[in-house]
């Protein structure tokens, strides 16, 4: 689907504002958003979600990274008005049960983060991977991180946390 069509699949209200319901983290949520707002910063600004972050704002770096029907995109370039009925999980719903995935521990037990600006894009991407891919290979985790760019930490220490959490 074109994001016209999706748009106009969406409720206009009034001039340039448009009404999504969409799943969120597992909830059904409803918001007026701008026609033309990035889901990353409706996430943030509107939905007080702030895991998610904006970097580059251009798809290049992947801070912004969430799930998109189970599929890791970048919110910063995913309108907003094109994610009516449908569903998003951002770094706030990957544990649902508040306890920490073995993603998570992965990440922490293996300092695979400094600044921390990366992570939930970087972890978001990884979750995607291993759910389509219980046991990925070096290379399957790297060509999943591609678009994740870290600044601080390196590559290492986050492709042994994805294989951590895949044992
Ligand atoms: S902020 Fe979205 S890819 Fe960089
Ligand atoms: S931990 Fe700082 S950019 Fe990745």
């Amino acid at each position: 689907m074109t994001e016209t069509a999706a748009i106009s699949n969406a409720s206009m209200i009034a001039g340039d504002t448009v009404l999504v319901q969409f799943n969120l983290n597992g909830k059904d949520v409803t918001v007026e958003v701008q026609a033309f707002s990035s889901l990353a910063e409706v996430l943030r600004e509107r939905l007080q979600l702030t895991g998610t972050k904006i970097g580059c704002g251009s798809a290049e770096c992947g801070a912004c990274t969430v799930h998109l029907d189970g599929v890791a995109v970048p919110a910063c370039v995913t309108l907003a008005a094109t994610i009516d009925g449908r569903s998003i999980t951002t770094i706030e719903g990957l544990s649902p049960d508040g306890e920490p995935t073995a993603l998570q521990r992965a990440f922490l037990e293996g300092g695979a983060f400094q600044c921390g600006f990366c992570t939930a894009g970087m972890m978001m991407s990884a979750a995607a991977l291993l759910q389509r891919n219980s046991c990925p290979s070096d290379q399957d985790i790297k060509m999943a991180l591609q678009g994740n760019i870290c600044r601080c930490t390196g590559y290492v220490q986050i492709i042994e946390a994805v294989r951590k959490a895949c044992r």
